[in-house]
């Protein structure tokens, strides 16, 4: 298993081109199931989840093809997928897939719209709380899939095809919002879906199934109005940006000092997020091709925070945000209000000198002077990068131990950081 070292204290400078969004490329590639045409996807970013939804795909039928690789500093565009879904020759998605990646699952709406049967395995993926599945079901219930559970998998049915509904979502889903959105596509009549989800990926699935020739209004509010086709055409879309990746890196360069570009971001995807940074001290510009992020020797100021779903403080980045609060000038309070496990890595910063008590879904974080290298394990996706972000600061060696966690969701992290002055490699094997 590979490990990541990282000797702290060194301040970020330079370009970091920013990949397309994991969470948008998955749900994008799901897309291509519902058409027999070919789905190209542009800037889809090299991953281990990437790959994983890959083989998931080609083994329901999916044919891809991958070219235009742009490796080098400048290249913030990644890989062009094609992908084509002309037989689906199974509608089946196996335990040994599914339970390893959760948006695995979001093939379930697609197929049994298609194919009017799907058999998909309960999912899987970090485990951050108990994750359950049940406003999926919910919605896809609505558009008239019979769904049983047998042996672990969903099982769902829809022998005369899905229809339009009127859904409300009790709670908001991203999951969910994809999973029926782009079951709704292929349904007969009009969806209504309230409570959706206003994740910037959301919008960006939306956005490819209008190319594709689905009728789609609200894109970006809570409420999704779908007119679903007997059947839809390929199209060419291009990933939008990471902002989960902008706002890491943006933290880095927070918590080291520097003054870095974000090439490729866009600010609008992650405004409260900015905002919350601005207040810790760091200066926010945009810039022609991205975004500019600097920090001078001011000391960084306490923020409390809670997260929300989009547009407020992102779930993803309450990791990183904890590591840089970890030096903060006083004491700070992350409040998670998304999912009830993801504080893994309060441990783990503790190793590093952090100071941070939890109390239920609270933590309050102490600002210290120093913090100081030490081994450490990476737990899940975000708690790993807020790990690297702990381990920049610290004076001294870090060795993060299991990092495939951070290959699911990071491309090529080693090489962005370390070519804005970061001591920072990756060890293989041991
Ligand atoms: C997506 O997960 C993201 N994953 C997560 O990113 C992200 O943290 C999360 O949305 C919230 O923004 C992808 O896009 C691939 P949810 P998802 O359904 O869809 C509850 C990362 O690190 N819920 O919006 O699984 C659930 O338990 C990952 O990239 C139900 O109760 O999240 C949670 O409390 C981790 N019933 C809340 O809703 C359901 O049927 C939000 O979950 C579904 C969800």
């Amino acid at each position: 298993m590979d490990r990541i070292k990282i000797i702290g204290g060194e301040r970020l400078s330079g370009t970091i081109p920013i990949s397309g969004a994991k969470n948008a490329a998955l749900p994008l590639m799901i897309a291509s199931l519902l058409t027999c045409d070919r789905l190209t996807l542009k800037n889809v970013p090299n991953l281990a989840d990437v790959n994983l939804l890959a083989r998931i795909l080609r083994n329901h039928g999916v044919d891809l093809a991958v070219d235009g690789k742009r490796p080098g500093p400048t290249a913030h565009l990644g890989e062009t997928f094609h992908l084509t879904a002309r037989d689906i020759v199974d509608t089946t998605a196996p335990y040994e897939m599914v339970s390893r990646m959760r948006a695995s699952f979001w093939v379930l709406g697609p197929l049994v719209a298609r194919m009017r049967e799907a058999r998909i395995s309960l999912p899987g993926g970090c485990a951050i709380g108990t994750r359950p599945v049940d406003l999926h079901l919910m919605g896809l219930k609505a558009l008239g899939a019979e769904i049983d559970i047998d042996s672990g998998y969903v099982v769902a049915r829809a022998p005369r095809g899905l229809h339009g509904a009127h859904i409300i979502f009790p709670k908001v889903s991203v999951g969910a919002t994809h999973n029926v959105m782009l079951a709704a596509a292929l349904a007969r009549g009009e969806t209504l879906i309230e409570n959706a989800a206003r994740e910037p990926e959301v919008g960006d699935v939306g956005a490819c199934l209008a190319k594709m020739g689905v009728r789609i209004e609200g894109l970006g509010t809570s409420t999704l109005r779908i007119e679903g086709r007997d059947r839809l055409e390929g199209a060419v879309h291009t990933v939008l940006p990471d902002r989960i990746e902008t706002g890491t890196y943006a933290m880095a360069v927070a918590a080291t000092g520097g003054d870095v570009e974000l090439q490729g971001a866009r600010k609008e995807l992650l405004q409260t997020a900015l905002d919350v940074l601005e207040r810790t001290g760091a200066r926010i510009a945009e810039s022609e091709t991205g975004l500019r992020i600097a920090r001078d020797c001011t000391v960084l100021e306490p923020v409390s925070i809670e997260t929300q779903p989009f547009p407020g403080f992102p779930t993803d980045l309450q990791a990183q945000l904890m590591a840089l609060m970890a030096r903060a000038h006083g004491t700070s309070v992350i409040r998670e209000t998304i999912f009830e496990n993801r504080f893994m890595h309060v441990q783990e910063l503790a190793r590093l000198g952090a100071s941070v008590q939890l109390h239920g879904d609270t933590a309050t974080i102490k600002g210290v002077k120093s913090l100081r290298g030490a081994p450490v394990m990476a737990t899940d996706l975000r708690a790993s990068v807020s790990l690297v972000i702990a381990g920049l600061m610290a004076e001294g060696e870090t060795t993060i131990n299991r990092v495939y966690h951070l290959d699911r969701g990071f491309e090529r992290l080693e090489e962005k950081l370390s070519r804005c002055g970061a001591r920072i490699e990756r060890i293989s094997g041991g």
